[in-house]
């Protein structure tokens, strides 16, 4: 290990800025970072992470397919540290087999496409009463908050409804999860942020520990329900188990579709040429949301810990290291993607994105986040002849885990 952190510093003297994920002038731009990663230092020791992040895309890959060897048991450990929820049994998301097989089986049949499909109507419905809610407050021309009025209350809607959670409670649970996941940075926080973080923790918690006693009392045609009474080979969840199946679901339908829709609006601003087209062709979006993914994903790491010794890229990994697959550098690696760090919905896509992981963990939610952005901009494109960002400066979520507009002003004029 030590050697490694000689050669970097090696590579990167004179005053040239290294990669530190929690550099805030990395976490507004990594990709150049990512790129002079990927060209000269592909597995590299992060000191202020105490990890190694790698940043090729066949390492990603082969490391994410070997989950007997690059386990994901430290994932939420290192996400959230001591803000875990539900600290007594971990998420799926941060299990090995045996036990990520059996809750994967049983969640998965909730989110097989032919479920998902039935969800539809309801994606365009949540969509179009959010617009009837913005044309309310800010009447049919003017300026709004796309990111915080729209992108940030409409996957929440969905995800609700889908676990069985009032509607009502959206704007708060969508302040709990981003404080939650903003747990990832508590290393740079201080004390009174912290506090926000783990009072926003103990009343997801409360939340649903209440709901969970509702539903075991009087099941309804909900996920939880679902959950409560589902068997797994012969096994039932416990109450802990579902309860955390359940902040799971909330934290990974949340914030990911969110930024999705609000970086899609960000990178039309880019590039007017496809808003243009997008808005002329609506069935283009599928397109523009596959780019849009590849290009500037709302997830940009994720973790891992090595079970033994091992060695990836030519670097020595010892074991019991944590390991950052950087999903949205592996993304553009020139090797698998023609002029990667072109932005191209006519682009042909020979290789799987890293967007959503790869092997076991592959994204539950992927096909209901396609789903629902493609209702979302529909809905949007439909209903507002103008919809533009005011400024090309974007304020990024101070994340280096999530990315997406934290905020974003948009100048709009309903259609009439
Ligand atoms: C654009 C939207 C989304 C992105 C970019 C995204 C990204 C990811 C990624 C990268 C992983 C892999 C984690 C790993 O390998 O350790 C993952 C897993 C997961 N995602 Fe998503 N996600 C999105 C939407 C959703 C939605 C809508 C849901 C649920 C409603 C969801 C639920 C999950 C769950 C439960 C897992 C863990 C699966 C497992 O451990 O087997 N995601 N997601």
């Amino acid at each position: 290990m030590s050697e490694t952190l000689l050669n970097r510093s090696d590579d990167t003297g004179g005053d040239e800025r290294v990669y530190d994920p929690l550099d805030p002038v990395v976490k507004h731009e990594p990709y150049p970072f990512y790129a002079k990663l990927r060209r000269d230092d592909p597995v590299t020791w992060l000191p202020s992470l105490q990890a190694f992040g790698v940043a090729r895309y066949e390492d990603v890959d082969t490391l994410l397919k070997n989950g007997k060897l690059y386990s994901s048991s430290m994932f939420w450990p290192a996400l959230l540290g001591e803000y875990d929820p539900v600290p007594e049994v971990p998420p799926m998301i941060s299990m090995d087999p045996p036990g990520h097989v059996h809750l994967r089986k049983l969640a998965n049949k909730a989110f097989v496409p032919s479920k998902i499909k039935i969800l539809v109507d309801r994606t365009y419905e949540v969509a179009n009463e959010l617009i009837d809610d913005i044309i309310a407050k800010h009447g049919v021309e003017g300026e709004f908050d796309f990111a915080t009025d729209f992108c940030a209350l409409y996957p929440v809607t969905v995800i609700a409804q889908v676990l069985g959670v009032p509607t009502a409670r959206r704007a708060e649970f969508k302040v709990w999860v981003d404080n939650i996941l903003a747990a990832a940075n508590r290393a740079a926080y201080g004390p009174e942020r912290l506090a926000e973080i783990q009072d926003s923790s103990d009343k997801v918690r409360a939340f649903f520990e209440d709901l969970y006693d509702e539903r075991a009392a009087d099941p309804q045609d909900d996920l939880i329900s679902q959950f409560i009474v589902a068997e797994i080979d012969g096994e039932k969840m416990s109450r802990i188990e579902v309860i955390q199946m359940s902040i799971l679901l909330l934290i990974g339908g949340v914030e990911t579709t969110t930024n999705l829709l609000g970086t899609t609006l960000v990178e039309l601003k880019r590039h007017p040429e496809v808003y243009a087209r997008v808005r002329a062709n609506p069935e283009l979006i599928p397109a523009l949301i596959e780019e849009v993914l590849r290009y500037n994903p709302p997830v940009q790491i994720i973790f891992r810990h090595t079970m033994e010794d091992t060695e990836l890229g030519g670097v020595k990994i010892p074991k019991g290291s944590t390991v950052m697959p950087l999903l949205a550098s592996a993304n553009r690696d020139e090797s698998k993607f023609a002029d990667p760090e072109v932005f191209d919905i006519d682009r042909k896509i020979a290789f799987p994105l890293m967007s959503f992981g790869q092997g076991p963990h592959f994204c539950l939610g992927n096909y209901l986040s396609r789903m629902e952005a493609r209702s979302a901009l529909e809905t949007v494109f439909q209903r507002f002849e103008l919809l533009e960002p005011v400024s090309d400066e974007v304020e990024w979520l101070d994340s280096y885990f999530a990315r997406g507009p934290h905020h974003l002003k948009v100048r709009f004029r309903a259609r009439g």
